[in-house]
């Protein structure tokens, strides 16, 4: 999935991925990362999603990283907060009280750049990629948060009948990447629908070994 994909979905609007109310499985679940106040949540592929300001309102710090600047734009300006801009290597470092967001390429970001983080909050990012980046972001995640505990949000469904992205990722696929670094465990599933197929909504738990 090349970035031209992304940046285009955002520039035309086409992002009926944003749920623009804080994900439920998020809001069920969160205690399963068993978080003290002020923990810091990192939120890769972020987008401008809602569920920053309910982590934040929950009294959490967030990190974020993000393609488009379009995007983080758009999340501060709903955050309603003007944040400080400077490059860091090649990417872009939005920064605000307790928010910190990584404008461009995950993959470009470090674990020095990122900071330590207490827990990973995946929610449509792995799901994003096609299976041959998995590889690459679920690795990248784990070394730039030294694998951190993490509340996976993901859809199952029948790949043959659309295309993606959103992609299916299997309880097969999340233990073929995370199963060398994390115990694993499926916290939720719920059954509903991606673009008028049949899908399961699923939550997993991953804690480091
Ligand atoms: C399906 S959306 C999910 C956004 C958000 N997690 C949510 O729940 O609304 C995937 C996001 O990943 C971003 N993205 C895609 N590839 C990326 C990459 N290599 N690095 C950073 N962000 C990326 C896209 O711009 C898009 O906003």
């Amino acid at each position: 999935m090349e970035s031209d994909f992304w940046r285009q979905k955002w520039q035309s609007g086409q992002i009926a991925f944003h749920e623009g109310r804080p994900n439920a499985l998020l809001v069920k679940h969160v205690h399963a990362l068993a978080l003290g106040t002020g923990a810091r949540v990192y939120l890769p592929l972020c987008g401008k999603t809602h569920d920053i300001h309910w982590l934040l309102s929950e009294g959490f710090r967030v990190v974020g990283a993000e393609l488009s600047a379009l995007a983080v734009e758009t999340l501060f300006s709903d955050l309603a907060i003007t944040p400080s801009v400077s490059a860091k290597g090649s990417v872009n470092h939005y920064a605000a009280e307790g928010v910190d967001i990584f404008q461009g390429d995950i993959l470009a970001v470090d674990r020095a750049t990122l900071g330590p983080v207490d827990a990973v909050y995946d929610r449509a990012a792995l799901v994003a990629l096609p299976a041959p980046t998995r590889d690459r972001y679920a690795a990248a995640l784990a070394d730039q948060t030294d694998s951190a505990r993490q509340l996976l949000i993901g859809f199952e469904y029948d790949q043959s009948v659309l295309p993606g992205p959103p992609f299916s990722v299997t309880a097969d696929e999340v233990r073929r990447l995370y199963d060398a670094r994390y115990d694993i465990a499926l916290l939720d599933s719920v059954g509903g629908a991606l673009k008028g197929q049949p899908a399961t909504e699923t939550a997993w738990l991953l804690r480091p070994r």
